[in-house]
């Protein structure tokens, strides 16, 4: 360890300009002087490289909700903020798998991961077309914004399809969205609080109201599929119910947005492994893989120590959180040989993008989908498409966490 303290939490967010310039001049040093170390800040151990955080998130031993952290600490409060109580046992806890442990979350997930897998594995003409139909809206402009006009709208018409709400209403899912995910900034400010409390109201509303209608009226959707798994047997609360299809469309908005948006920009300002993907469509997945590696749009996930346990050498104490830098672990350069470099050629590497264990992202078959068709999509209908300002670095999003672009304006 280096004498140097670690920079609290807070500078290892996009509210701090120097990382929103250069997040892994940060990463780099931290690296180097701490493979782990104490945030007093967050209340949490934090690992900053790959070969510990694989394990910790593999290590199906390790718990996940904020609610096992003693004492909780100021990040794990909040989180907790939005849990509700059992009304048979009165355990205050999250209905979401992405907080849950056992013996919930093998009960919950599972039926919910059935229903998504399989109207995943059959969406890719819905994806397709949906590309092209935000493809032909800009065709006739002459530049567009690749968030506002391509990579926002595209994962809120594939899940809303998927889910089977009404899509008319997706500006609606947006902003609710936006407003949700403010669960996981505990940064948040008053405003910032209401609006996750109104959104929060809102869609579960919204999302009651969609239950009670399938049960009276099957479609052919996913709300469907899981309402008709709980009345064959699945052990699934309707709280529950309520609480994971919010997680979909929140989870399966955002970052599939921010996947291809930093997708477009690394390919635009990477011209030679542009060439290679457009020579070569084929290759996209590794494409794909590479974007995830080098400049993945979620940068912590954390568990929580079961007992008292050494993590790199560090004793920490049992009922302990532990927040992985997911994207600090994406640059170790014992791992991935000249971290910094986007080579879409690299061998495919195991990156820790969405995280790993009994918790790794359930949309990820998902977003791959969605971001694959959409670069391939993007470059052949446009050969010519580049950066409008290609001076000028284009601006992040301010939220904690997450790593997105605010706007990419190109011309084709
Ligand atoms: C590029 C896009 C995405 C990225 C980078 C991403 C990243 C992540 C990460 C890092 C986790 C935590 C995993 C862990 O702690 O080990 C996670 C969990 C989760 N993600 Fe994603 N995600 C993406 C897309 C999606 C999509 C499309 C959906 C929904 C359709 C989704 C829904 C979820 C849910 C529900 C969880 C909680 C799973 C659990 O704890 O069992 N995500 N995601």
């Amino acid at each position: 360890m280096a004498d140097d303290p670690p920079p609290p939490i807070l500078q290892l967010t996009p509210l701090n300009p120097a990382f929103r310039d250069d997040p892994h001049a940060l990463y780099r040093k931290l690296r180097q002087s701490h493979s782990v170390y104490r945030d007093d800040m967050a209340g949490s151990h934090v690992i900053t490289r790959y070969k510990l955080a694989r394990e910790l998130l593999n290590d199906r031993t390790m718990l996940r909700g904020p609610d096992k952290v003693d004492p909780p600490g100021p990040f794990n409060q909040r989180l907790m903020e939005s849990f509700e109580a059992d009304p048979e046992t009165g355990e205050k806890r999250s209905n979401s798998i992405l907080l849950m442990d056992e013996p919930h979350h093998s009960r919950v997930r599972p039926p919910i991961a059935k229903a998504l897998y399989a109207r995943a594995a059959k969406c890719k003409p819905l994806v397709d077309e949906i590309i092209d139909e935000k493809l032909d809206a800009v065709e006739p402009r002459g530049g567009f914004d690749v968030l506002g006009d391509f990579s926002i709208p595209l994962p809120i018409d594939v899940i809303g399809a998927i889910l089977g709400v009404d899509i008319e209403r997706r500006s609606e899912f947006r902003d609710w969205s936006e407003g949700v995910i403010q669960v996981l900034n505990p940064f948040r400010t008053p405003d910032q609080e209401a609006y996750l409390s109104r959104s929060g109201e809102a869609i579960s509303a919204y999302f009651e109201a969609q239950i009670a209608d399938r049960r009276a009226n099957p479609k052919d959707d996913l709300i469907s599929d899981v309402v008709k798994l709980q009345a064959e047997g699945a052990q699934l609360k309707d709280r529950e119910i309520i609480s994971n299809l919010i997680g979909l469309l929140v989870g399966g908005n955002l970052t599939t947005s921010d996947l291809i948006g930093n997708g477009v920009y690394a390919l635009l300002t990477h011209p030679a492994e542009l060439a290679k993907l457009k020579a070569d469509p084929g290759i996209v997945a590794p494409v794909v893989e590479e974007i995830l590696r080098f400049d993945g749009p979620v940068d912590i996930t954390a568990r929580v120590t079961p007992h008292d346990m050494e993590i790199g050498g560090c004793p920490v104490k049992g009922k302990q959180s532990v927040i992985s830098l997911l994207r600090s672990a994406n640059h170790d350069p014992d791992i991935f040989e000249n971290p910094d470099a986007f080579d879409v050629s690299r061998k495919p590497g195991p990156h820790v993008a969405f995280g790993g264990g009994s918790h790794i992202c359930i949309g990820a078959p998902l977003a791959r989908i969605e971001a694959q068709a959409a670069l391939v999509k993007l470059f052949q209908r446009f050969p010519h498409l580049r950066l409008a300002r290609p001076d000028e670095r284009p601006e992040k999003r301010t939220l904690p966490f997450f790593n997105g672009l605010q706007r990419l304006d190109v011309l084709i």
